[in-house]
């Protein structure tokens, strides 16, 4: 494993630690960040680790008008046994320069950020909340510096990672959320960003969104952007059914974020011998076996929530409820397993876990 060079300047005050039992997702940072700059020509230059603080840009800062940016999110969990683990971290820095490739943007050495996120949490170990269903979510993420407002790729780039205790993304916990099927808006095309993990998806997802909160719902389902009938991701997750004993999920198709809690949960149920397919769902498909009462289950994933049990789809004034509005069965199971092999408390056979 490569080890990153890096300039290190600590805080000479800490900040107070939040309250591990009340924590609100994403909204409090720890006491460093890693600052790596990149310039055409001279390539990354000049990592380091410094306090935590405000970042000075130009404002035709590229990145302020056209959007050049990604992001990535992770999670580092305390064992029992106080030693550090990350989940897949290899998968985020694949993703990572996946979508840079997509944005133009260059790409970066996968094990020297590997080792440079390794070295901030380290740094910044006592921040990792070691309460039950909390953990520190890891934010690498890089933006187009250039100052030039003609539209273009940027020639220069800054790469940070910030870290933030947290606990459950949704305030619904682990406890089922109320969907409704979005006719209006999409999330993405075929041939756009929808599955590179830049903020334009996430900006342009807002309004639908915001609807669906007004009217009671946590979040929109997503359709594809053609025929609006297939059904691509939930809220900012991917997404899964349980129908009669069989587990679908969306075939990715350019549109769709390549999840790596997807990929696990995939991984994990071929394990269990559990039947699971990657393929087209309309949600034609989902209203019938809601009728016909073989929908047994729906949830979505992502690294933020791990699952987020479905209990209710609104669609064209019809309220499809789902297993009672409870948590399924696999649902439960496999939020356990994850989580289990996530923060050590399960054994983890596909040698998931990276310690830090
Ligand atoms: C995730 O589920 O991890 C996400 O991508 C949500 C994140 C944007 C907070």
């Amino acid at each position: 494993m490569k080890e990153l060079q890096i300039e290190v300047t600590l805080s000479s005050t800490r900040k107070q630690k939040p309250d591990f039992d009340n924590l609100v997702f994403g909204t409090v940072f720890t006491d460093h960040m890693f600052v790596w700059d990149y310039t055409e020509g001279t390539g990354w230059h000049d990592p380091q680790i410094i306090p935590y603080q405000p970042i000075t840009l130009d404002p035709a800062a590229m990145v302020f008008h056209y959007g050049q940016t990604v992001f990535e999110g992770l999670k580092a969990y305390l064992t029992k046994d106080e030693q550090v683990l990350l989940f897949r971290p290899d998968e985020n820095m694949k993703r990572l320069n996946r979508s840079n490739d997509r944005l133009c943007m260059p790409s970066i050495d996968e094990e020297l950020a590997l080792s440079a996120l390794k070295q901030l949490i380290s740094i910044d170990r006592e921040w990792i909340p070691g309460v039950e269903g909390t953990s520190l979510y890891v934010r690498p993420f890089m933006i187009a510096i250039e100052p030039h407002l003609g539209v273009s790729p940027s020639k220069n780039y800054r790469f940070m990672i910030i870290l933030s205790p947290v606990g459950a993304y949704y305030k619904e916990g682990i406890n089922p959320v109320k969907i409704a099927v979005e006719s209006e808006y999409v999330r993405a095309v075929k041939g756009g960003t929808g599955n590179a993990k830049t903020a334009g998806n996430y900006a342009s997802s807002l309004k639908a969104g915001e609807i669906a909160y007004q009217n009671g719902y946590s979040q929109v389902l997503w359709l594809d952007g053609k025929e609006q009938r297939y059904i691509e991701e939930v809220g900012s997750m991917n997404i899964f059914f349980k129908i009669n004993g069989e587990v679908v999920t969306p075939e990715l198709n350019g549109s769709i974020l390549e999840g790596i809690t997807r990929k696990s949960i995939i991984e994990l149920l071929k394990y269990w011998n559990v039947p699971v397919v990657e393929r087209k769902i309309s949600i034609e498909e989902i209203q019938q076996a809601c009728h016909e009462g073989t929908l047994e289950e729906a949830f979505g994933t992502g690294t933020a929530a791990v699952i987020s049990p479905i209990g209710e789809l609104l669609w064209k004034n019809e309220k499809m409820i789902v297993n009672n509005g409870e948590i399924g069965t696999l649902s439960q199971k496999l939020y356990d397993s994850l989580t289990g092999i996530q923060n050590g408390t399960e054994p983890d056979p596909f040698g998931w876990t990276v310690r830090v």
